[in-house]
């Protein structure tokens, strides 16, 4: 019965993440979603008996903290995060160039893809929520690849790029990190490839259904080994 914790489910990738595993009762979905008061008709529509949708705002640590509290309520004593899963993120003013960043959308950026992630692991982890064997799957970018982009490919979105490329490191040291306290943990970042979402816009190459598929697929044949690294929805590594 495996447990599985989503953020940013309200829409696009995260919504599908939850589409596809409520297909399965077995499993249990902690589905957060930034505010409860967004249109959750998608998301109520494609969730199962056993999920359950939590309030979680990843650019705020008291709103991180109350959520790894109600989901310490609904998982009591016996249930763990197998699967935890950090999508929600932003891309501000992607117009933005490396000359003319926005202090603020880039503090905003740095606070939502890269602190959210990290106090959510840390949070639950303290709470002693994650399982022996958690995989965790902090949601990255292709354009996060200093070698692709040093190369010449997706020089854009300045701003998102670099929280992105500091969610990388993020996941190098989390991957060590959460070794010392839960020996069989797997962390890697994960680029989704270029989806139809209002992210990705309608012009993007895959839909959000089957990439979701394919991220999914890699978690799951996930081994020791690959602790640490930077995966493309198809199963390549991506060059750091
Ligand atoms: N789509 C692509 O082509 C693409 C490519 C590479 C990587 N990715 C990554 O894939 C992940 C999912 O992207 P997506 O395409 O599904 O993006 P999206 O359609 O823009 O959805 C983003 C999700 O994140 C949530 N979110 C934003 N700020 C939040 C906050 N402060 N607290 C909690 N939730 C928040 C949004 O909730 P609200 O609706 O409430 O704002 C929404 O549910 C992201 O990490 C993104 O960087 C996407």
């Amino acid at each position: 019965m495996p447990v599985y914790c989503i953020t940013g489910t309200n829409r696009g990738i995260g919504l599908e993440f939850v589409r596809q595993l409520a297909q399965s009762p077995d499993n249990t979905i902690i589905a957060a979603i930034r505010s409860l008061s967004s249109d959750l008709t998608e998301l109520k529509a494609a969730a199962s008996a056993s999920t359950h949708i939590l309030e979680c705002d990843t650019g705020n640590v008291t709103s991180i903290h109350a959520f790894v509290k109600s989901a310490a309520q609904i998982l009591g004593e016996n249930q763990k995060i197998d699967f935890l899963f950090n999508s929600a993120a932003v891309n501000l003013k992607s117009s933005q160039s490396s000359l003319n960043l926005g202090v603020d959308e880039l503090h905003t950026q740095l606070s939502i893809n890269v602190l959210g992630p990290a106090k959510t692991v840390e949070l639950f982890l303290d709470a002693g929520l994650l399982s022996q064997n958690v995989r965790v799957l902090n949601m990255t970018s292709g354009l996060a690849s200093l070698q692709l982009t040093a190369g010449g490919s997706g020089r854009k979105c300045a701003g998102y790029s670099i929280s992105k490329v500091a969610l990388n490191m993020l996941t190098v040291h989390q991957s060590d990190d959460l070794r010392k306290r839960l020996p069989g943990a797997v962390v890697i970042v994960l680029d989704p490839g270029w989806v139809k979402t209002r992210m990705g816009g309608a012009g993007a190459q895959s839909e959000v259904s089957d990439a979701v598929g394919d991220v999914l697929k890699v978690v799951h044949g996930l081994k020791d080994e690959d602790n640490g690294a930077f995966f493309h929805h198809t199963g390549e590594k991506i060059p750091w």
